[in-house]
């Protein structure tokens, strides 16, 4: 006998049209098991035996893809304080932040950065319906230098700990690229620049010289992996760029040669504007560093004005929050800021659906309601184009056909 087919309709006030940018007035979308199958207008034929679904009063959208998140992160465990836990304790950590991720809304996630090959237990966990959670694209470790924020800068000489993707030259670089691939990388993150949240870099300097960086670029592409790129100073930013990565992450101090040069290389900027609010009101009740939160006030307001002018100069943009450095399932408390510092609200969920999409390579799966793409639909009460803060609590979220959450 066939495998049974599982047929839903779902039905709406309105949709938003990500590639048009426009809204469609009483929308109704057919999905068979998991996967769009009709884009109609309600009237339009229900197929036999389908579940019917009518979201009245309500706006639908594609699920959220949120570009930067760190699952196995949790921010109120600052500074020293993770010591106190066992390595395990935050594949457990993930396990809950990928439910708080789903029932967001963020459907799909790229998750940038974490110890134990954990998000590829995370994804597997999920691919095999043992826990609820979102879609998502693994980096496993993030790769660096010796001493640069992708290492681990806060022991002493004599306390090592592993740290399996600390590579220095070219050739140490593409077997670290081979070594996470084997385990289940899907994309290659790198640290090229210092950071906020790391002991003893600056967080603008340099941590990989562009031939480095153009080895790891070169092997990730080879092997069909994209690269994203942690970078806050300018000449980090410059040279992946240069080097032919795929997004830039955070890209706070990106100066106008930057710009210049994201735009004719078709580079991503994936920047995590929301995360200074977070960081200078909650850091130091979470035990953050004090030379992070230093760091911070020095990036955090030339980040959102560098956001500006890279948009308006027309640089691609993605939504990626960073998710871990403030709470998981806050994720949509980004679209507020990015509208704040220049979008439309359209262009913030393009950022978050369609643009993410085309930056992960993955148009055929994620990031439209068009046939053939996953049944990955969210909805809100009223509009969320003359409001985004609706975005921040969804009254539906569906991933696959199968729903996740339902507000009556
Ligand atoms: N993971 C990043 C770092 O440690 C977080 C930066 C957050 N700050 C910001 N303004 N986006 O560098």
């Amino acid at each position: 006998a066939a495998a049974e087919e599982s047929i839903t309709v779902v039905t709406a006030d309105k949709m938003l049209d990500v590639t048009k940018g426009t809204l469609i007035d009483h929308p109704q979308i057919t999905i068979r098991n998991g996967r769009i199958t009709a884009v109609e207008r309600v009237g339009a034929a229900i197929p036999a035996g389908a579940i019917k679904i009518d979201l009245a009063g309500m706006t639908l959208m594609p699920g959220f893809i949120d570009m930067h998140v760190h699952l196995t992160g949790d921010p109120h465990y600052g500074g020293y304080r993770g010591l106190e836990f066992t390595d395990n304790f935050w594949t457990v950590v993930g396990v809950a932040n990928a439910k708080k991720t789903l029932e967001a809304g963020f459907t799909t996630v790229r998750n940038v950065g974490s110890s134990n090959y954990d998000d590829v237990a995370l994804k597997q966990g999920i691919e095999e319906h043992q826990i609820p959670g979102p879609r998502i694209v693994p980096a496993t470790y993030a790769i660096g230098a010796t001493g640069g924020h992708c290492d681990a800068t806060e022991f002493p000489p004599s306390i090592s700990v592993p740290t399996p993707a600390v590579a220095n030259g070219p050739e140490e670089i593409r077997a670290t690229v081979r070594k996470l691939r084997k385990y289940g990388a899907e994309v290659i993150k790198f640290c090229a620049t210092g950071g906020v949240f790391s002991k003893t870099d600056s967080v603008s300097g340099q941590q990989y010289s562009l031939i480095e960086m153009k080895a790891l670029v070169d092997e990730s592409h080879m092997l069909g992996l994209r690269v994203a790129v942690h970078a806050h100073g300018a000449d980090g930013i410059k040279d992946a760029i240069r080097a032919g990565a795929d997004t830039i992450e955070h890209a706070s101090l990106a100066d106008d040669e930057a710009i210049t040069l994201a735009k004719q290389h078709g580079t991503w900027f994936s920047m995590d504007i929301y995360d200074d609010d977070y960081i200078l009101a909650e850091g130091a009740k979470n035990g953050t560093f004090a030379e992070s939160l230093e760091k911070e006030r020095m990036i955090g307001l030339k980040q959102r004005q560098n956001f500006k002018a890279a948009l308006k100069a027309g640089v691609k943009m993605v939504f990626g929050t960073d998710a871990g450095i403030y709470p998981h399932g806050d994720n949509a408390k980004q679209f507020k800021t990015m509208v704040d510092w220049g979008m439309t609200p359209v262009q913030a969920i393009q950022a978050a659906t369609l643009n993410a999409a085309q930056a992960l390579g993955r148009t055929a799966d994620v990031g439209a309601i068009e046939v053939g793409r996953y049944g990955d639909l969210v909805a809100v009460k009223g509009d969320p184009l003359s409001n985004v803060t609706l975005l921040q609590s969804l009254d539906f979220v569906m991933k696959g056909g199968e729903i996740v959450k339902e507000t009556k």
